[in-house]
């Protein structure tokens, strides 16, 4: 595991009483989980979706610890051929959850599967080459699938409709973002002054990954550059050093609202003209960078491509345009 991926497994937060924010989803979790727990059989099988860094694969695993159950690992990706997750499918014991992170990028053949198991509770199982091939079922003990997702929308719907349970992680706010870093501080055994606890969540993008990687390079600041305290003075200083705004956006959120606003004179333009031209893969902006700007109000989708909001020039620091798409006069028209 790279250094940053432990540093956050260090923090993920291990049972549903610990997981902040998200009030809904928890409710509603919680009650597929007690459910499930007073009939003594697993529970139906969740999806969970949204941006990155909210805290699916973390909840994923709140599930399994929540039921006692364990906990098998896997992505879309990581399953290449049907064949795979057969062997995984039948190798499940009664009552584990299985954790298919980014379960959008599953292969075909490998969703078909994946439907009839989480149905049916079987499998077939292809034994032998060619034309000698034969397939026999196989039948799995009950399991609980969990899904992830950045990308509900490119679930098919036989694939979505499997799911009991489908819950929208949503951006944080900055009062649950503060409980973020105040709980991280105290596992990483620091000291953090209330106000800068408010300065970094202020600044994390509603995305709890993001507090806690901030929270560590102003760790980091103060231990090299300040006097080893965790401050507001040392919150900013490091706050600047890591290019990181006053409303938390960091350069490549900055260099798609300056090719917007720039090159683009505001849009309308193609989410993957947008992408070529900050360097990135349209999936990164469209996932990562696009939902914060748009719920900022930033950023307007539009039928015809994305554009400049009137805060996005206001932001940079420029005049919009006169006419330009997304000013005021405008904006009925979407
Ligand atoms: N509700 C929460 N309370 C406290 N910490 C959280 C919460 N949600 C997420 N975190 C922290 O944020 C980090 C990132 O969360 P997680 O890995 O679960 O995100 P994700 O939604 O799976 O992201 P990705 O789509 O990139 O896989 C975790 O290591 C955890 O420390
Ligand atoms: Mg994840």
């Amino acid at each position: 595991m790279p250094p940053e991926r432990t540093a956050e497994a260090a923090l993920r937060p291990r049972r549903l009483e610990e997981f902040v924010g998200q009030q809904v989803v928890r409710d509603q979790l919680s009650l597929v989980l007690d459910a499930a727990a007073a009939r003594g059989r697993a529970p139906e099988h969740m999806l969970l979706s949204g941006p990155p860094g909210l805290g699916k694969t973390t909840l994923a695993m709140i599930i399994a610890a929540e039921l006692s159950a364990p906990l098998r690992i896997t992505s879309g990706p990581a399953i290449q051929h049907a064949g795979d997750l057969a062997a995984i499918l039948s190798s499940l014991d009664e009552g584990e959850v299985l954790f298919i992170d980014e379960i959008h990028r599953l292969a075909r053949p490998a969703e078909e599967m994946l439907y009839i198991a989480m149905e049916d509770f079987r499998v077939d199982v292809v034994v032998g080459k060619g034309v000698g091939a034969t397939s026999i079922p196989l039948d799995l003990p009950p399991f609980t699938v969990v899904g992830a997702t950045t990308r509900a929308g490119l679930l098919p719907a036989p694939l979505r409709d499997r799911f009991g349970f489908i819950g929208h992680l949503d951006f944080y706010g900055a009062e649950e973002l503060r409980e973020v870093v105040r709980r991280s501080a105290v596992r990483l055994e620091v000291e953090l002054e209330d106000r800068a606890a408010i300065e970094i969540a202020s600044r994390s993008r509603g995305t709890p990954r993001i507090a806690n990687r901030l929270l560590r390079r102003v760790r980091d600041w103060a231990q090299v550059r300040g006097s080893g305290a965790l401050d507001l003075g040392a919150a900013k200083e490091a706050l600047r050093v890591y290019e990181v705004d006053d409303r938390g956006l960091d350069r490549l959120d900055r260099a798609v609202l300056s090719a917007l606003c720039g090159r683009f004179a505001g849009g309308p333009v193609g989410l993957s003209t947008l992408a070529v031209a900050v360097g990135e893969e349209t999936e990164t902006v469209e996932t990562m960078i696009e939902p914060y700007l748009v719920r900022e109000g930033f950023l307007l989708r539009t039928p015809r491509g994305r554009a400049a909001a009137p805060a996005a020039w206001e932001h940079l620091g420029l005049e919009p345009p006169a006419g330009a798409e997304g000013t005021p006069p405008m904006l009925g028209r979407f």
